[in-house]
């Protein structure tokens, strides 16, 4: 049974979580810094990296302790090393090589997207037949992926423009909603009539598996704000229309919610067909909005979510999927070296 220390510190959240023999979480610590980065309406990557620094090693000691573990029960240290913000990816990747050198123990790099599909497999490890299309949907990433095996994962397609986590928390910055915005229009959307407003489908070609958000975000801003006039410039002091509240808001949100799950579960179906999939596996903070969850019920193959508690950012996912990795010799080098998102695409 390998136990591993898994780390996480993509973006905002500083993870570490000890996880044995790959589904058992026998400790999940998550420092959040949403409470930094709300005013801003997003993240601020600064203030992200500084904030790893404070709480890196905490949270570290928090999750050995309340796993009661120390370093020579662990038979790997894992750490999230791509794609991500490079402070911040750095911050746990240099923690996790300082660790795995001074204790001795394998380092193992994890990639944080993959990690989202594994977090299916937390605590409940569900007989999930394969191949299947997995889809991750957070505030950096809306990817479908071809899932062979946990150690073969290819990418199928991904958003040409916003991610959909992303569209969410801008569409609930329109609405004068806070940070992040994916829960809250999620709850609100849930009071109103999703065929009350027509927002777009934006589906791209026949066969594309790829998403664009950017269309169906501008559509909520104009029907808040009005269309633009020709040759209108909107400066500082323009007037901007009180975002809307009661009925209208609900309605807004559960014609815009109603518009993604359309979309996503369009280009489920598509990729499913592409690749002949047996099941499909949803991970990331979106993985927890509860009208897709809804949406999916009926869905002609398995679908598998996260446990709620493993939707958004942590480190059991990386732990758990390092697991995978240990037992199919697949251990890093102490040179291993943070991958942010242009490197990670290019
Ligand atoms: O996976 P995650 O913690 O971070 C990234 O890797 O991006 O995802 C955070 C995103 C945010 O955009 C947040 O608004 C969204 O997940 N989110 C939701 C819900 N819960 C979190 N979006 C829609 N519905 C939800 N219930
Ligand atoms: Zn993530």
């Amino acid at each position: 049974m390998a136990t591993i220390l898994g780390i996480e510190s993509t973006c905002d959240e500083t993870g570490a979580a000890i996880v044995v023999n790959g589904t058992i979480v026998r400790s999940n610590v998550v420092a959040s810094q949403i409470s930094l980065h709300e005013k801003y309406r997003g993240v601020v990557p600064e203030i992200a990296s500084r904030a790893h620094i404070e709480s890196i090693l905490p949270v570290i000691r928090e999750a050995m302790s309340q796993a009661g573990c120390t370093f020579d029960d662990l038979d790997a240290i894992a750490v999230a090393y791509r794609p991500g913000l490079i402070g911040s990816l750095l911050i746990g990747v240099t923690a996790a090589k300082t660790l795995a050198w001074s204790s001795g123990k394998p380092l193992i790099g994890v990639d944080h997207v993959h990690a989202h599909l594994y977090s299916v497999m937390l605590n409940e490890a569900p007989p999930i037949e394969l191949p299947a299309v997995g889809l991750v949907i957070s505030g950096g990433h809306t990817s479908l992926y071809h899932v062979n095996s946990w150690t073969d994962v290819a990418l199928l397609g991904s958003t040409i423009d916003d991610a959909v986590g992303e569209a969410y928390d801008k569409v609930a910055a329109i609405l004068g909603l806070s940070y992040p915005g994916g829960p809250i229009v999620d709850a609100l959307a849930a009071k109103g009539d999703a065929q009350a407003i027509r927002f777009p489908r934006s589906l791209l070609g026949r066969d594309s598996l790829e998403f664009s958000f950017s269309g169906l975000k501008t559509s909520v801003l104009y029907h808040v704000r009005g269309v633009p006039k020709r040759n209108e410039s909107r400066d500082a002091t323009s007037a901007i229309p009180p975002p809307p509240t009661g009925q209208e808001l609900f309605d807004i949100c559960a014609s815009f919610q109603a518009a993604c799950i359309d979309t996503i579960v369009k280009k489920l179906r598509r990729a499913a067909e592409h690749v002949d999939a047996k099941s499909i596996i949803i991970g990331g903070g979106v993985s927890a909005n509860r009208g897709l969850r809804e949406a999916l019920r009926d869905f002609e193959l398995p679908v598998y979510f996260p446990p709620m508690q493993y939707c958004t950012d942590n480190a059991a996912m990386c732990a758990g999927l390092a697991s995978v990795l240990l037992e199919a010799g697949l251990i890093s080098g102490l040179d291993l070296d943070a991958v942010t998102y242009s490197q990670f695409r290019a």
